[in-house]
């Protein structure tokens, strides 16, 4: 079938999550985050999401703010930094307001002109949400944000991917979803949507049980796949 419906991730995928961390590493007085802030970015990512698979395996739902919260205190303990109570602010302050990737959006406008629906499927909740789709500018372009709260679980639940045709009545054949995630791309390609997994940094496929129909290197090609 062809694809009518284009849904992204948020974190990661549109929005660039290392960007709270080097932002304020490039601002005055940061010595000791300076040293640290490529790791301390990592670290803070992969414990928030690991976060979210165990609250998920143990029906322990809390929103995605919380386990933003909980992966920085686990980074910051574990790169040196706990005692920075203001630097805690400025780096959960900062995600409020990640940047776009630079191709977002004109990716998202050469979209919407193939007449596509654009929609973001996202663990993060309405409001952290709406501020970075505001802060992107990019609001114009999307036809729905839907947040995994309306479900209380996170992905890969496959609760959270039918969100996605109970709110577009399209086949999961019709849908292109587009993550940076590999475990996304591979939970959702099991699921049956068409998949576009973007592999910015490289990185090698999950070893999962399935795996994304593309690997991109960034999203410009987006609407060359879903024409
Ligand atoms: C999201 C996380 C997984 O936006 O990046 O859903």
């Amino acid at each position: 079938m062809p694809i009518t419906t284009c849904i992204f991730d948020a974190y990661g995928t549109l929005f660039d999550v290392a960007a709270a961390a080097r932002v304020a590493a490039g601002e005055p007085g940061r010595d000791a985050l300076k040293a640290v802030w490529t790791r301390l970015a990592e670290d803070w990512r992969l414990k928030q999401l690991q976060y979210t698979w165990l609250r998920a395996i143990t029906h322990e739902h809390t929103p995605f703010w919380n386990v933003t919260m909980d992966g920085l205190d686990w980074a910051m303990e574990r790169h040196g930094l706990s005692g920075d109570a203001e630097l805690r602010e400025r780096l959960l302050a900062l995600y409020w307001e990640l940047a776009a990737y630079p191709e977002v959006p004109k990716m998202l406008a050469t979209l919407k002109a193939q007449g596509k629906v654009c929609a973001i499927l996202s663990n993060g909740s309405p409001d952290m949400l709406d501020g970075a789709v505001e802060s992107a500018g990019i609001s114009t372009y999307l036809d729905a944000v839907l947040s995994v709260e309306d479900v209380g679980i996170f992905k890969p639940d496959a609760r959270v991917y039918d969100m996605v045709g109970a709110r577009f009545g399209c086949d999961r054949s019709e849908v292109l979803f587009v993550s940076s995630n590999g475990w996304d791309a591979a939970g959702a390609a099991g699921y049956g949507f068409a998949t576009a997994w973007v592999n910015r940094a490289g990185d090698p496929v999950d070893r999962l049980p399935h795996h994304p129909q593309h690997v991109l290197t960034d999203l410009s090609t987006i609407p060359e796949l879903a024409a």
